[in-house]
């Protein structure tokens, strides 16, 4: 088959024609130009949401907002890429789900929904895998870890989860993807798949970029500063959003730190660097007033503060995620009416791209 070659040109936010996101009451998408750009970002529904999540990204998706037209996404589709429990895979879903409105999004400014709703990012992935080169997916170094000895066994769809997350991003035509660092290469990928495909079939989609941000990136294990905290190890190692407060109080009394005295931000010092940032990120200070605030005190003392700005931060959380977790047919409500104001966006490009490789 011979492409129609076409000169490459960036598509840019501002000057394509993609439909804007409508505001939440609309019913369908209209077709003015853009004026911000647009975010789209996912979490997977696998284990439990914990602070990391939250100071890593979540915080910063409710905190901006008003700066983008915003889409998240509870990406269910890539959780089966590796064996889930039915049952579990359900509840964690919508746990998920309402979690993220407890943490603040809003379902008036951003969408946010179940990818699962939206049949087109499973038909776009199939096209995508067939115009993404093997030798591009077996780069990527999120699959050998994951794969490590058992590359034989592992599913076919955990080697093209990188397909599944270009097709999400670029079905909204998605200009900014906040991520953490690990899901770079990631976006690089879908970057690439989005050139390679403009470069063949003519201008379709938006080539997005990372956004990754520095302070927060990397909140490390309470049990273990050495290790990014993470869902998939023990208890002891976060704080999950559900903590109670006397649970939160426990695992910050027992986190590591060391043998020292001061109370600074030093790097050398793993364990107290790590809750001092996670108190810098919780009560907006710098660095310098927090030193002023515990010089002369002991970890003690600090513990008791960090354990009392959580739990403070916590509590909001969690009441809101009760009111939603008792009204799950509110719940359905916000993910429908988000899935149903985005599908006409997802729906427009699915049919452009077909159009263009001949699937009639
Ligand atoms: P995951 O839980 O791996 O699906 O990640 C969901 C989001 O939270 C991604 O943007 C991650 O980069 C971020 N994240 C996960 N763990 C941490 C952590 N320990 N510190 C900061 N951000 C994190
Ligand atoms: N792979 C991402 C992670 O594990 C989650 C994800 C899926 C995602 N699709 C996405 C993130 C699209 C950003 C954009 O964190």
């Amino acid at each position: 088959m011979s492409a129609p070659t076409k000169q490459k040109k960036t598509v840019k936010a501002s000057e394509d024609a993609t439909p804007t996101l409508a505001p939440a009451n609309a019913t369908t998408a209209t077709a003015e130009p853009r004026k911000r750009e647009r975010v789209f970002s996912g979490i997977q529904p696998s284990g439990t949401p914990h602070i990391g999540n939250y100071l890593g990204a979540i915080r910063h998706w409710v905190a901006e907002q008003d700066a983008y037209d915003n889409i998240f996404c509870v990406v269910n589709l890539h959780a089966i890429t590796v064996p889930q429990d039915p049952d579990e895979l359900r509840v964690n879903t919508r746990r998920l789900a309402a979690m993220l409105f407890a943490c603040g999004i809003d379902p008036e400014r951003s969408a946010l929904f179940v990818q699962s709703q939206i049949a087109e990012h499973a038909e776009l992935t199939w096209i995508l895998d067939c115009m993404t080169p093997m030798g591009w997916l077996n780069r990527m170094t999120q699959f050998k870890t994951k794969a490590g000895d058992e590359r034989e066994t592992v599913s076919a769809g955990l080697f093209t989860y990188p397909v599944l997350m270009a097709a999400d991003i670029l079905l909204y035509q998605a200009d900014v993807v906040p991520v953490g660092d690990d899901q770079r290469q990631h976006v690089e990928l879908a970057r690439d798949i989005a050139n390679s495909f403009n470069h063949r079939f003519g201008e379709t989609f938006v080539e997005p970029r990372a956004l990754i941000r520095e302070v927060g990136a990397r909140i490390m294990a309470l049990d273990n500063p050495e290790r990014k905290m993470s869902k998939s190890d023990g208890e002891a190692s976060y704080i999950a959003l559900l903590d109670p407060p006397d649970v939160v109080r426990r695992k910050i009394a027992r986190a590591t730190t060391d043998s020292q005295r001061t109370i600074v931000f030093d790097e050398s010092r793993a364990g107290i660097f790590n809750l001092l940032t996670i108190y810098q990120l919780l009560s907006n200070q710098s660095r310098e007033q927090i030193e002023a605030e515990f010089a002369g005190k002991g970890y003690k003392e600090f513990k008791a503060a960090l354990a009392d700005i959580i739990i403070a931060t916590l509590e909001l959380i969690q009441r809101r995620y009760a009111e939603l977790a008792a009204d799950p047919a509110q719940l359905d409500a916000l993910l429908k009416q988000s899935a149903d104001r985005l599908r006409p966006l997802a729906e427009d490009t699915l049919r452009k791209v077909k159009d263009r490789v001949g699937i009639v």
